[in-house]
């Protein structure tokens, strides 16, 4: 299998971990690129029916991947929607892959295994705890329909090598 270097960092999340910039939050999939590295492109939710601070489960990129989905109320890094407030993570515990809950009071992502904490306001950052690593974020995009899609990951499912198989391009 050929995996270019541009590739791997996309795949792994690790180019976007090393642009310690406010524009490594960003969570908006570039036009046209929706679905790029064999990422599936899944609808969640509408707009409209979201919640604020009320998460929405789904899987992604596969059924074995939980994740969750956070309108937040007000703009934060990364989020996309008319106020820039929606957001989605990978809910399992980067330290050893428990299932983190959402406190809505806190708005805080909580594991209750090691006790690490993560700020979805931030991107997915640690606060405080075990884990060393941040919350996956899930790329999302808003289409013309009003629906929020999942559209790619940025940082690794706990236990994965990658995220998605991906098939070998033939030169
Ligand atoms: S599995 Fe979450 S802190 Fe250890």
């Amino acid at each position: 299998m050929t995996l270019s270097r541009r590739n791997f960092f996309k795949l792994t999340g690790l180019g976007a971990a090393a642009a310690a910039t406010p524009g490594a939050f960003a969570q908006n999939a570039a036009p046209g690129n929706a679905g790029a590295l064999g990422y599936p492109v899944q609808a969640i939710a509408r707009l409209d029916a979201l919640v604020v601070n009320q998460p929405v489960d789904f899987a992604y990129p596969d059924a074995a991947s939980a994740c969750q989905l956070l309108r937040l109320g007000h703009a934060v890094p990364g989020g996309i929607g008319p106020q820039q407030d929606i957001v989605a993570y990978s809910i399992l515990c980067p330290h050893m892959g428990c299932p983190t809950s959402y406190e809505s009071s806190s708005r805080r992502y909580k594991c209750g295994c090691h006790f690490s904490v993560f700020d979805p306001e931030m991107g997915g950052q640690q606060v405080i705890g075990q884990a060393t690593q941040d919350l996956p974020r899930v790329l999302l995009e808003l289409a013309e329909d009003g629906s929020i899609r999942a559209v790619g990951m940025v940082g690794l499912v706990y236990g994965r090598q990658s995220n998605v198989q991906f098939q070998e391009v033939s030169a």
